[in-house]
């Protein structure tokens, strides 16, 4: 595995490797959801780029920029463990050059949900993905639903930029007892993580109410609100039930895929997670 700390290392190494390229972008501290994406794409290309990059624009004043975990040793032995052929690990001045003023904004699927609660999140996203994408030319990248709204908006972006990167949506992975897996876990304290478990309760709750029939968005809200609610350490942030693809908030029956998603904070730490109802 061969890692790259300037654009240009990077670049003179793809130059020569063998396509497709798949790429997994990353902001370190990787834990088993990262690795379900690197094996997804060693699966898929023949090559495997990773890039382990804390993105500050993504970051507001007051977040948690500064004290977001960080190990870059044991990232790369994961990485290298997984498959992993070649991994960009820059400097901000590489990415940001001194004097960069360029930024990339998606408008309306960014005013809701994440993009509501964190103001100037998305320009963060959207930029450092397409300055990724820019340095990595990949064929596929990954990236994980439970950043779902991440997701969707780097399609649209991909897609209204005419980016020739497939983007490649993978599945939520969990910890044995439900907690979808963050990098921000490791903040919560052992009360906070036992109560978290609420989060993904409700989801299933929701599913398995959806597949009795229930089609109603202010009742399934309103069953996944109750549940998080019993959890005396959670504040919620939101919880919607949106169209899928235009996350516009639903109030009539579903009728096409419908994406329910939460952010519960827990002290200061903001967890997400979603799941799509098909009918
Ligand atoms: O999901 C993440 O880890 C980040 O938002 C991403 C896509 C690597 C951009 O910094």
């Amino acid at each position: 595995m061969f890692v790259a700390r300037t654009v240009a290392e990077l670049r003179a190494a793809r130059h020569e490797a063998p396509g497709p390229i798949g790429f997994v972008p990353t902001m370190g501290y990787l834990h088993q959801g990262h690795m379900s994406l690197v094996q997804a794409a060693r699966i898929d290309c023949a090559t495997v780029v990773a890039s382990i990059f804390v993105n500050p624009t993504q970051f507001a004043t007051g977040e948690d920029f500064e004290r977001y975990p960080r190990n870059e040793t044991n990232d790369l032995a994961l990485l290298e463990a997984n498959g992993a052929d070649l991994v960009l690990l820059p400097g901000v001045e590489e990415v940001y050059t001194p004097g960069d003023t360029t930024r990339i904004r998606v408008d309306a699927l960014t005013e809701v949900l994440e993009g509501a609660r964190r103001p100037g999140h998305f320009i963060g996203v959207a930029t450092v993905v397409a300055k990724l994408f820019h340095i990595v030319q990949p064929d596929r990248a990954y990236f994980g639903q439970k950043d779902a709204q991440q997701l969707v908006v780097i399609r649209r972006m991909t897609r209204d930029l005419l980016l020739p990167v497939e983007v490649v949506g993978c599945p939520t992975v969990r910890e044995p007892d439900g907690l979808a897996c963050s990098s921000r876990n490791v903040y919560l304290t052992p009360e906070q993580r036992q109560q978290a478990v609420a989060l993904s309760q409700s989801l299933r709750a929701a599913e398995a109410a959806f597949a009795d029939g229930v089609r109603d968005p202010h009742t399934l809200r309103r069953l996944v609100r109750e549940r998080i609610e019993a959890q005396p350490l959670a504040a919620i942030d939101y919880i919607s039930l949106a169209d899928a693809s235009t996350l516009w908030e639903l109030n009539a029956d579903i009728e096409a895929s419908a994406l329910l998603s939460l952010a519960v904070g827990f002290g200061n730490t903001h967890l997400l997670d979603n799941t799509t109802l098909v009918p």
